[in-house]
């Protein structure tokens, strides 16, 4: 098996293929004078398993469309199979037609993947359940939900779980039974022009004088953070910390979130940290991936 990478997430990459014991593949990547992508594997791949590692984070298309030509590069060079690992799927948010005249996003990046020569792909924490069925190859749906509990069982005592929205609520109760705690919800509402997000209410166990566990999929401009934590604080939270598997925050999120209500956050590594923060930990998914691939590689021999 042998491991290559865009240049969206080398080090996770990297990391897998230490955890793994695989291989690691150069890959050179630039640009022509054009502005078009060219890249070039510098490894031999001729019937191997190779494993490409891409997360579509920004910039999203540049890293979609290195994805696709490594998916091309390793099958021309006569790899004998391609396992796909996206660990932040680009334009899962849009997984729906929200408004007349938008696209379904979410199927157009399956389509382009499902379309190469690609025998599976391995996804991790989707914002929506049901983007799997947007695919016409195997997928396999990796969950951070074990990582980010033993970091809560060492860090927090007698916890409640919080989901920050409706959507999330499944994905909480799991979290929440795993934890042997209690769970509440936030029924909040996001406008869908402007992204503004309001805090209706909380619903379930009393926040009052706890350690209030968020999970949450994603973070992205902080929004839901900032109205979250505010709203639980205001009903008495000893503390807020949030937990979310893709820790995107883009433009000034993270200045934002320094200066407001939440007391820490934690993410995994599934997209690189804009910028090192003490208020931010990270957990690596590294083995998480590579003990998929391993038993992956184990069951084909
Ligand atoms: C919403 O459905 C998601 O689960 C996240 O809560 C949301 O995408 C976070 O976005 P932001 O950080 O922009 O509020």
């Amino acid at each position: 098996m042998i491991i290559l990478s865009g240049q969206s997430n080398r080090p996770l990459a990297q990391e897998i293929a230490q955890s793994a014991g695989a291989e690691w593949g150069e890959v050179e990547i630039g640009k022509f004078k054009n502005g078009e992508k060219q890249l070039r594997i510098l490894a031999e791949v001729t019937n191997q398993d190779v494993v490409i590692v891409q997360s579509l984070y920004q910039p999203v298309d540049e890293h979609i469309m290195e994805m696709l030509l490594l998916i091309d590069a390793a099958d021309r060079a006569g790899a004998e199979e391609i396992t796909l690992v996206i660990p932040w799927l680009g334009y899962s948010l849009q997984d729906k037609v929200f408004l007349p005249g938008q696209p379904l996003s979410a199927r157009v990046v399956a389509n382009l993947v499902s379309s190469q020569r690609v025998a599976r792909v391995f996804l991790l924490d989707l914002h929506n359940p049901s983007i799997p069925g947007f695919f016409s190859v195997p997928t396999r749906i990796l969950s951070s939900n074990k990582l980010f509990a033993a970091h809560v069982r060492q860090n927090f005592v007698d916890p409640i779980v919080v989901s920050p929205d409706f959507g999330g609520l499944k994905r909480a109760r799991t979290f929440a039974e795993m934890l042997d705690a209690p769970l509440s919800y936030v029924d909040k509402t996001r406008d869908l022009i402007t992204g503004e997000v309001t805090v209706n209410s909380i619903v379930g166990s009393n926040p009052e004088g706890r350690s209030c566990i968020v999970v949450d999929d994603i973070i992205s401009t902080g929004s839901t953070v900032m109205e979250v934590a505010e709203q639980l604080h205001r009903l008495g939270a000893k503390e807020v910390v949030f937990y979310a598997t893709h820790g995107l925050f883009v433009q000034d999120a993270l200045d934002k979130l320094e200066d407001g209500p939440i007391d820490h956050i934690v993410v995994t590594n599934s997209v690189p940290l804009t910028r090192e923060t003490s208020f931010v930990s990270q957990v690596s998914v590294a083995d998480l991936i590579s003990h998929e691939l391993r038993h992956l590689h184990q069951s084909k021999k």
